[in-house]
């Protein structure tokens, strides 16, 4: 996979974890991973969070490196927010469904056709259409910045229609919704959750507003995947039914180990679609490659990142205080 030889090459016998540490140390390089991320990456990641966490740790850090363990998107914003920094990224090609769905002309031309409207788009997205976005949102900030505009303030959402169509419905707004899904959360069944509630009964349910409505509809908490770990803390019951990417189940049992989650199935019951494919990209062979080489590297034209920070920049302002309140138990 790399110059060098190879994972299963030249890597053999390497004490990963031990190169890894004394890299980031070397490089004065912090690790941020999201909750998708595998248990071993999450475990020596200097943080985990969500997208709009990531975000700000992102902006805030005076490392020199940000080895970034999550996907593309995620790491274009680190570079966005601290153009000065060196961002790495283990796997180039851990990219997103959402991104995908959304080519930039595409949406250029949907904002075109409505310039009364202004553009709000989910993080998940390529540079260029945050730079063609007046405000960024996160699932975990979405509800609170689209609660701050004038009520008769006409908004496109995109890329995702089941997060825009969940806060439509939730906060009785009208948006024009892209039409992209993520293709993990779009595998849960419904049949398959009704019958994890019944082998599980009175199991709370907690869902990502990526899922579809057919699955948020049975769901008893719905937010980012931080609200859903706090939900997982603070719920009074000892077991959980989990719609979203199963890795976040690694943070839940590391803080209350005493209860039980389960993880919501795919489509046949019983098969791997739930597991994010990009997100698996990232493993520890290749973020000790990315810390000895420094690279893969995220750059970015000047031009376009000054263009995507100011959308980036009015969610942060938008969105101070949004995460660790008010997140759970909402729905
Ligand atoms: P969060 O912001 O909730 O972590 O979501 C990121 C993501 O990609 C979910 O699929
Ligand atoms: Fe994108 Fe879905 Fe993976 Fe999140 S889980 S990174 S939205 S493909």
């Amino acid at each position: 996979m790399d110059a060098r030889g190879g994972i299963g090459g030249s890597l053999k016998g390497i004490d990963l974890l031990a190169e890894i540490n004394r890299l980031r140390k070397e490089r004065n390089a912090v690790i941020l991973a999201h909750y998708y991320q595998k248990p071993e990456i999450q475990d020596l990641a200097d943080f985990v969070g969500d997208s709009l966490e990531l975000s700000r740790k992102a902006a805030e850090t005076d490392a020199d490196v940000i080895a970034f363990c999550g996907v593309r998107f995620m790491a274009e914003v680190a570079k966005i927010l601290s153009p000065e920094k060196t961002v790495i990224l283990p796997d180039m090609d851990a990219g997103c469904s959402l991104e995908d769905s959304c080519p930039p002309a595409q949406f250029k031309a949907f904002r075109e056709a409505h310039p009364d409207h202004i553009a709000l788009s989910y993080i998940n997205c390529s540079a260029q259409v945050k730079a063609l976005s007046d405000i960024i949102v996160t699932s975990s900030s979405a509800e609170q910045i689209i609660s701050q505009l004038p009520a008769d303030q006409k908004i496109i959402f995109g890329p995702d229609k089941h997060l825009g169509g969940y806060i439509s419905r939730k906060l009785g707004r009208d948006m024009l919704l892209w039409p992209g899904v993520c293709i993990v959360h779009e595998s849960f069944s419904e049949t398959e959750l009704l019958k994890l509630k019944a082998q599980y009964p009175g199991a709370p349910v907690a869902a990502h507003p990526e899922c579809p409505p057919a699955i948020i509809d049975h769901a008893d908490y719905v937010g980012s995947t931080s609200g859903i770990l706090n939900f997982a803390k603070a719920m009074p019951g000892d077991t959980l039914i989990v719609a979203t990417e199963p890795h976040i189940i690694h943070q839940m049992e590391k803080a209350v180990p005493e209860k039980t989650f389960v993880g919501a199935p795919g489509a046949d019951g019983n098969c791997n679609c739930n597991v994010c494919p990009y997100m698996a990209l990232n493993t520890l062979e290749k973020l000790y490659i990315s810390l000895r080489d420094l690279g893969p590297r995220i750059e970015m034209d000047e031009a376009l990142r000054v263009a995507a920070k100011k959308p980036l920049d009015r969610m942060l302002e938008m969105a101070s205080g949004t995460v660790g309140k008010g997140d759970v138990g909402a729905r």
